[in-house]
């Protein structure tokens, strides 16, 4: 059966985050942003030093709780109840999130907290991370594939994150994403890769209002 969600996959730094919460605004349905639950997770188990093993992540996750708060208007990823949107974008998160999100437990509890979130809103949702399309929702009604090149998404993401963007920072932040890319690309379980019926879009040389009116155009008939 066809589910009324419209995923957004890709590898980081391509805007699947910034492009889903912008259409789904214009939808007027909620956006969940799978990531920002590995990322909230990863902030919990750095600060309680809970080691990264699965079991252990996920009575973890359970009990405090680790948990998005969805509303149409935006999702608030939280840790036992404090808002945790900011420090879930912290540098020793980003160190650590891969690693986390290879733990075949982890991500099934991350799948069954989108699936649940989900099921709160039959009018529908947008979503996006790497595997919303091939390992979570195959059968929603529509599903699109961001990519860019590797320096224009590291360009982005330094502007995003407020730093400089001297061909410097550019080639360094390059790295970064590629290896990132790597490791999500090349893990076992749930590999970031695109669905054979994803629309792909390369955004390297489009605006950003270009490719949520895109996307938003592709996405009209699902919500309707
Ligand atoms: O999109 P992001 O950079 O916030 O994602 C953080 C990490 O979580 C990234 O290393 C990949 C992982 N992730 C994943 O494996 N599956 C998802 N559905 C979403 C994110």
């Amino acid at each position: 059966m066809t589910v009324r969600v419209v995923t957004i996959d890709g590898p980081a730094g391509s805007g699947k985050s910034t492009t889903a919460k912008a259409v789904a605004k214009r939808m007027n349905v909620p956006h969940v942003e799978s990531g920002a639950l590995y990322r909230a997770l990863t902030l919990a188990a750095l600060d309680a030093g809970v080691e990264f093993r699965g079991q252990r992540l996920v009575a973890l996750a359970r009990s405090l709780p680790v948990r998005l708060d969805l509303t149409p208007r935006g999702f608030r990823p939280e840790v036992a109840g404090v808002d945790v949107s900011r420090e879930i974008r912290e540098e020793r998160v980003n160190a650590r999130v891969s690693e986390l999100s290879a733990i075949p437990e982890v991500r099934d509890w991350v799948n069954e907290v989108v699936r649940e979130a989900v099921e709160g809103y039959p009018r529908g949702a947008v979503l996006d991370g790497r595997d919303m399309g091939t390992v979570v929702f195959p059968d929603a009604a529509l599903k699109v594939f961001l990519t860019a090149r590797p320096e224009e998404r590291a360009r982005r993401r330094l502007l995003q994150d407020g730093h400089e963007t001297s061909d410097a920072e550019i080639a360094r932040a390059t790295e970064d994403l590629a290896r990132r890319d790597e490791a999500d690309s090349t893990r076992a379980v749930a590999p970031l890769v695109a669905a054979k019926d994803a629309v792909v879009l390369d955004t390297s040389d489009m605006t950003f209002e270009e490719q949520v009116a895109h996307i938003a155009a592709l996405a009209r008939n699902v919500f309707q």
